[in-house]
Order: C-alpha cells, then structure tokens, then sequence
C-alpha cells in the first residue's frame, strides 16, 4: 500500500507540474481526490489494513492527501496569476496615444446667415413662409407686373419646366402667394432656392438663395422701409453701419431702390472687400406697386406695403470675408470647416 501511494503521489505530482490550464488541474483534483479518485479508492481500503498499522498508514495516506492538495492549490494560483497578468499584458493601453478625434459637423456658412437673418425679423415680429421651387410663370412673372414680353424675363432667364412652369428665378411669387390669402396686415420673410440660366463664376450660379420680405397694412410707407431695412443692416453688419438708397427699377414695385451699406471692414473708406467702393450692396426693394397689390385683391385705396430681396449668398460671403461664391457650393470640407 505505502508503494502504491507513493507511485501516485509522484504520478500526480508530475501531471500537476505540466498541467497548463485550470481545466486540466481540476480533472487532476477530481481524478485523485474526488468522490470515485484513486486517493479516495486507496482511503477505503484502509479497512483490509491491520488495526496495529493503521494508524501509520493513516498518516501517510493523509500527509499523500495534503500534499496533493497543497500541490494542486498552489498551482492553480500560480496558474491564475500567470493568466491574468498574460491578459494584462495583451489589453496594454497606451494611454499616451493621441485620441482619434470624431468629424464633428456643422451648419454651412449659408446656412448661418440665414439663421442670423431669420433671427432678426423673427425679432422684429416677422413670419417665415416658404413657397414652392418650382413655380407657375404667372407667380414667378405675370402676377409680378412681368408681362411675356418684358425685358425684365430676359434678365431672368431660367429652366421651363412647360411654357407655364418654371424653376422660380426669385423668391418674390411667394408675396403674390401669401397676398391671396387675403389676410391683413402681412409681415413676412421667404427664404428660398432660385435658378436662372446663368453660368458658374465667382459671383454667378444657376441656383442661389434669395430672403424675400414684405410688409402689408394700413399706412406703412417708405420711410417704414428705411427704418426697417436700417434696423437690420445695424443688426447683422453692426452699430454703426450706414445705408445708401439709390433709386432702381424693379417692375413689381414703385418706387424702388437698391440699397448699398457701409462697408464694415473699412467703414466706408474703401478696401479690398467694398473694390475700394467704401459701400457694398446687399438687396432690391421697394413699396410694392398698386398693380400687383390690386391682382391679388388687396384693397389699395386702404393699405399699402413694401418689399424686399436680399441676396443670401451676398451676406455669407460678406460675413465670412470670401470672395469667391463656387466654394460655398464646392462643399470641401477643407473650406467649409474654416466657418
Ligand atoms: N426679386 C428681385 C431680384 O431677384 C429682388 C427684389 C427687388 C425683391 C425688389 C423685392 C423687391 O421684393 O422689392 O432681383
């Protein structure tokens, strides 16, 4: 009995010594010490042993049992320390690695001016309205005192759609569509796309974006305009911005004019921005003449009212000092993430 003890103290010391997983150690522990194990087995037998011997043999037989047991333990925690530091070494985190950072977008510059517009005559107690981009040639001309055979159709050649449907060329049809609806008084601003046939160069585009306004009430004359448009221009181009009215024709409204600031880069004195001009215009606008206001059934011997176009690009390219248009439509995330 003794030498079968020790030849399986041994052979289990030698199969605990090679043992690499914990899986292995615990079949080890189950072959040996468990329930049907060759120690177990050896312990039953103790029976057949004579009374006189069985102590000693008891004591082998025990000192066999902790010494696989002390065995087995200190190779599992030997093992398990060496697993996980193995783990340790494989999820090393150099945390002195630069962060990968995330392309975080943003508004387009244009965008942004049209928020900062809108935010002004939302202040001033305006509605923003919308109309459609594809638009009747009766709203985007007829209805606007632009008969089939004005010049004015000339200057805004644009895409048919059919002789009667056009991509608009301004966003003025939307005061003739807000007008119908007869509601009075009106404040309105409609930004929008608009076409014309015109060909890519540093201040053309087929498609661009105007912010029409108009105003309907009893009593609103031009000198509401003035204030108003010199409210705006101090808002958006700052304090102490000044304004020039040169008089224009624009066959929807009478009288009109274009309107020219004070150049905020050089306050006037002439530079790069302003092509040493010292003024930079921004917009067309006028008191809307009787006949449109008449087609649409406002009452003109009791209300009047004004309008305006501003051109959105103008004031994007103004606010972010660019002097070439294609690039806000070039869409490069190299420029655009400058703004
Ligand atoms: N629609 C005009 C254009 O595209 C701009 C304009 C001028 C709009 C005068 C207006 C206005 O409302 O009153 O050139």
């Amino acid at each position: 009995m003794e030498e079968q003890l020790k030849q399986l103290i041994d052979e289990t010391l030698d199969k605990i010594k090679t043992a690499s997983t914990p899986d292995e150690l615990s079949g080890i522990r189950v072959s040996v010490l468990g329930k049907k194990g060759a120690l177990t087995g050896l312990l039953k037998g103790m029976k057949n042993v004579a009374p006189e011997e069985r102590a000693a043999v008891g004591k082998i037989v025990n000192d066999a049992k902790s010494a696989i047991s002390g065995a087995l333990e200190n190779a599992e925690s030997e093992l398990k320390k060496n697993l996980r530091s193995a783990r340790l070494r494989e999820e090393t985190i150099d945390v002195t690695l630069p962060a990968k950072k995330k392309d975080l977008g943003h508004r387009h510059p244009n965008r942004v001016a049209l928020e900062e517009v809108e935010r002004i005559f939302i202040g001033m107690g305006y509605e923003v309205v919308h109309g459609p981009e594809v638009e009747f040639d009766y709203y985007n001309f007829e209805a606007l005192n632009i008969p089939a055979d004005h010049p004015a159709k000339d200057e805004q050649d644009t895409f048919y759609i059919n002789d009667k449907i056009v991509l608009r060329t301004q966003t003025s049809p939307v005061q003739v569509r807000v007008m119908e609806k007869g509601k009075i008084p009106i404040r309105m601003i409609a930004p929008g796309r608009v076409f014309r046939a015109d060909e890519v160069d540093a201040t053309h585009s087929p498609c661009f974006h105007q912010i029409e306004g108009m105003v309907i009430d009893e009593g609103i004359t031009f000198a509401d305009l003035k204030g108003t448009l010199e409210s705006f221009a101090k808002r958006l181009f700052g304090e102490d911005t000044r304004l020039k009215f040169r008089p224009h024709h624009f066959p929807f409204t009478e009288p009109s004019a274009e309107v020219d600031v004070t150049c905020f880069k050089c306050g006037g004195k002439g530079c790069r921005m302003c092509k040493g001009e010292g003024w930079i215009e921004i917009l067309g606008c006028g008191m809307i003449h009787p006949k449109v206001l008449e087609r649409c059934n406002v009452d003109t011997s009791k209300y009047s009212g004004f309008a305006f176009g501003i051109g959105l690009e103008r004031i994007a390219l103004l606010k972010y000092e660019i002097d070439d248009m294609r690039l806000l439509y070039e869409n490069d995330v190299r420029f655009l993430g400058q703004f």
